[in-house]
């Protein structure tokens, strides 16, 4: 298990890129499959969440190619799919678990998808339930359907009309992947609005989808073909970097090439309300996303309150946005986030430890928490628990304290920022 040995650092600066986004290069590859030609992906994370997903489609019997961060895939549509003869493995990759229920459910054949023990604590039945609803099968442990999961898919599928009861991405993409081969339309709503990357890319690849608002509606049967797609760096990666300059006043740091979907930016809207200061400057459109340059300045922070509707455009953020709460005067509330308990660790109850380590008042509540801040943050040895972001939330906070911190268990920031440590000695040699 790797441990990476932390001294602070108030000399922020520079300019730097991140890796790409995960949701867009998990997306890129499955969209890629069941397309008609070649899918040509540039910038594609190479991480290991995103390598499990190529790794499925391998074994579904798609030829890709997969040099780094450049990824061909040669898609024949969703007939040359084929039963794989063997368990499906996902690591710790929730969202490939969940985009691929959806997709398999809508194939004609019997396979298993597991991961790592993780991906085995976190409820599967958010989407098996929807899905069975349109006659997919699906078998998988106690009531809230842990991995290992069985799915017999059903083809055709029924239409579905469903209400999601909350804001998820992973939920709505897996529907939408499972209405490709419906007999009748998907119709999908939810309370608030979450990342739209599918939606963006379905329509980009040739897809019958529409949005309005919070509801979406995709009609089966338009054949896709294979595209370019060039992904934006990944604004989860950049947050942490973001917050690491915000909080030091009169830093300054540049980070290019970002992808800045507004369903993804509530950490620039946070960090701005905070005190900060950030420019957004030369946006473009590159492949339906959003993508331009950020530039943070760090100023003298004050507590906040996030809340629905904002919990959903940050959700991956909360543990990089408490290390500011912790440095920031006076309190942060996180309300409306009962999320968190479900992703790579129980993010509430991981976060708040993490703080404490470092000497930091926060309080768990069942939707979120309390973190009283201004108060300095003192070294300390914190466990990642696992968790690649638990892992870099305490790396930036490591940098920021007062002393010489400890990060156990860093291995796993493979999983979404291969290089994150390279990315952190740049920052705090470039003032
Ligand atoms: C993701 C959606 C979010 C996010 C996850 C990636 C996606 O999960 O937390 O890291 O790519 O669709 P939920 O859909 O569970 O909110």
């Amino acid at each position: 298990m790797n441990c990476k040995d932390i001294l602070p650092c108030r000399s922020i600066g520079g300019t730097i890129s991140v890796p790409g986004d995960k949701s867009i290069s998990h997306r890129a590859v499955i969209l890629g499959a069941l397309a008609e030609g070649d899918t040509l992906v540039g910038n594609f994370l190479d991480s290991a969440d995103c390598r499990a997903t190529v790794d499925i489609f391998r074994a579904l019997g798609v030829s890709i190619i997969h040099e780094g961060g450049h990824v061909t895939v040669k898609g024949r549509g969703a007939d040359a799919l084929r039963e794989p003869d063997d368990v499906l493995q996902a690591g710790n990759s929730g969202t490939t678990t969940r985009l691929m229920l959806g997709l398999l459910a809508g194939l004609d054949i019997y396979a298993v998808i597991t991961g790592d023990a993780s991906l085995r604590r976190r409820p599967m039945d958010r989407v098996t339930r929807p899905l069975s609803l349109r006659g997919a099968d699906f078998r998988g442990r106690g009531v809230r359907m842990l991995a290992p999961v069985a799915v017999s898919g059903r083809r055709p599928l029924a239409g579905l009309t469903y209400e999601l009861p909350v804001a998820s991405a992973q939920i709505k993409t897996s529907l939408l992947l499972s209405g490709l081969f419906a007999e009748g339309p998907t119709h999908i709503w939810e309370p608030y609005k979450s990342r739209d990357h599918s939606e963006r890319m379905l329509t980009a690849f040739g897809a019958d989808i529409s949005v309005d608002g919070n509801r979406v509606c995709l009609n089966p049967g338009c054949a896709m073909k294979g595209r370019e797609i060039s992904v934006p760096g990944d604004i989860s990666s950049a947050a942490f970097f973001m917050v690491m300059a915000a909080c030091v006043p009169g830093a300054t740091l540049t980070l290019v090439d970002v992808g800045l979907n507004p369903t993804r930016t509530g950490v620039i809207d946070v960090l701005r309300d905070m005190g900060a200061h950030l420019r957004v400057e030369d946006v473009r459109e590159e492949a339906g996303e959003p993508v331009g340059r950020v530039s943070v300045t760090g100023g003298e922070l004050h507590g906040t309150t996030i809340d629905a509707p904002l919990v959903p455009r940050l959700i991956d953020e909360i543990p990089a946005l408490a290390v500011a709460a912790a440095l920031a005067d006076g309190k942060t509330l996180v309300k409306d986030a009962a999320e968190l308990r479900v992703k790579e660790t129980d993010r509430i109850a991981s976060v708040c430890d993490m703080l404490r380590a470092f000497g930091v008042e926060a309080v768990e509540t069942a939707d979120g928490m309390v973190v009283s801040g201004g108060n300095g943050l003192k070294g300390t040895v914190v466990d990642s628990s696992g968790d690649h972001r638990i892992a870099m939330a305490a790396s930036i906070a490591a940098v920021l304290a007062e002393g010489k911190s400890s990060i156990t268990d860093t291995d796993c920031i493979e999983t979404s920022f291969p290089g994150f440590y390279r990315t952190l000695k740049e920052v705090c040699a470039g003032a």
